[in-house]
């Protein structure tokens, strides 16, 4: 086979790498390179266990986690601890779940490592939402009923965030929510409110990719009580629902064993 040409940007002093929703197979070719040739890798909590088993034993592993809305190393501190590592001269990969991009607070990031003048390179992951999609066999747009797909979060530093409710409570729209278990019952009262169809198909998937992976479905009539189902991480995704023929891919590699 011949080699793989990978670019990844190797004088970075940090590159940011999307691991993906958990999963080693969703990893991408770039990603898994730049843990390979790096001497520290800043992860958070939710990159799962096939991922970090990835990282040659000795590169230096910093776990920055935060659980739920549990105690976390703050993000001054996160910036600090990155900002350090390169200045001390060592070559930094910044390890986020999913997408470095979405929900991963990484402007914040690079504005520290700007400040401090520092170079940075971003390496994208595949982010819940999609794997979720996959997962349900859906996908996340559909001629002639969705032309946009909106990306939410449940909530903020406010608490339960305002979206723009009306909009989404149109039919047809369809809406991955990140961050939504805790604040289902608030998405339901609001889109109701807005008019929403209560028979609008919603699909809670939980661990997307990983052997934990659960689909939670229902309407958004009862999408509060679908979110207590869920004890892991979860993106719901109003607006659609699972196919029924839709195999995990476990269970397809099985088959093909
Ligand atoms: C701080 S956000 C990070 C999102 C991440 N950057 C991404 O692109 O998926 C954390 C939220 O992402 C979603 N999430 C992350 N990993 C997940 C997984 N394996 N399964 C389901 N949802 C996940 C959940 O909604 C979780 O509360």
């Amino acid at each position: 086979m011949n080699p793989i040409p990978i670019i990844t940007a190797p004088f970075a002093a940090v590159t940011f790498v999307g691991a993906g929703p958990g999963a080693a197979l969703h990893l991408t070719l770039g990603a898994f390179h730049a843990l390979q040739g790096t001497d520290v890798v800043v992860h958070d909590r939710l990159v799962g266990a096939q991922i970090l088993a990835l990282i040659p034993a000795p590169i230096c592993r910093i776990d920055v986690g935060k659980v739920g809305f549990g105690p976390s190393t703050s993000q001054a501190e996160i910036n600090a601890i990155i900002v350090a590592e390169a200045l001390a001269g060592r070559r930094v990969v910044r390890l986020k779940g999913g997408d470095v991009g979405i929900f991963g607070r990484l402007d914040e990031e690079i504005e520290a490592l700007e400040a401090a003048g520092l170079s940075f390179a971003i390496l994208p992951g595949l982010t819940s939402a999609s794997t979720a999609a996959a997962a349900i066999g859906q996908g996340l747009t559909r001629r002639g009923r969705n032309r946009s797909l909106r990306i939410l979060t449940g909530h903020d530093m406010e608490g339960f965030a305002e979206q723009d409710w009306r909009g989404l409570a149109q039919p047809g729209e369809v809406a991955a929510i990140y961050m939504g278990k805790k604040s289902a019952r608030f998405i339901q009262g609001r889109l109701m409110m807005h008019g929403a169809d209560p028979a609008t198909p919603v699909t809670l998937v939980e661990n997307v990719s990983l052997p934990e992976q659960r689909v939670h479905s229902g309407t958004l009539a009862n999408l509060a009580e679908i979110a207590l189902c869920a004890s892991g991480p979860a993106v719901i995704l109003f607006g659609l629902a699972p196919r029924r023929a839709a195999l995990a891919l476990e269970t397809l590699q099985e088959a093909r064993a």
